[in-house]
């Protein structure tokens, strides 16, 4: 499909959006690269699944329904609680490549997406390091 003029929406539709995050929540939930994302989240996916919908729906051009229903598209405060660091972020980016790799995106929209993808990701980030702990607990320094 031509995709040159257009907004993600109008390549996606709602309903490509839609199998988008589904692809990006089944593969969160099973990648093992995403198990640190995986974690913050409630068991059922579902709640985040329609949230992230809607919120991706107004974010590549459609009609801005999770502003309509939330009155706000800041993700600051609903991302406040989580530690998000780099390695959050690009678990979060991993599963988004995955996905849309998954759905068939064209070559095309996928480096439509890359930066503003990066950006978005990299704004809900709200720490220069990211708290997983990996070391050995008995060593404090190393280098
Ligand atoms: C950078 C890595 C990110 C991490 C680790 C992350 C993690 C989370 C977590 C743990 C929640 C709460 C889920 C729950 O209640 O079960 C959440 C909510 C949400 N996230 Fe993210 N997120 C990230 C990036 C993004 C990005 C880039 C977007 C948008 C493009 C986004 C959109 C949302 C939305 C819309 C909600 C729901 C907020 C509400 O309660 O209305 N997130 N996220």
């Amino acid at each position: 499909m031509a995709t040159s003029g257009k907004t993600p929406y109008q390549i996606l539709g709602e309903e490509g959006i839609r199998r988008l995050v589904d692809a990006f929540y089944d593969l969160m939930d099973t990648l093992p690269e995403a198990r640190d994302i995986r974690r913050m989240h409630a068991e059922d996916l579902g709640p985040m699944r329609q949230k992230l919908t809607e919120y991706l729906i107004g974010w590549m051009g459609g009609p801005p329904v999770y502003w309509q229903k939330y009155g706000t598209v800041c993700l600051t405060e609903p991302h406040a609680p989580f530690a998000i660091g780099p390695e959050e972020r690009d678990q979060w980016l991993l599963c988004m490549h995955r996905a849309l790799e998954q759905i068939g995106a064209s070559e095309e929209l996928v480096e439509m997406l890359r930066e503003p993808l990066f950006r978005i990701a990299d704004a809900v980030r709200n720490r220069e390091c990211s708290s997983r702990f990996k070391g050995d607990p008995n060593v404090i320094a190393s280098g």
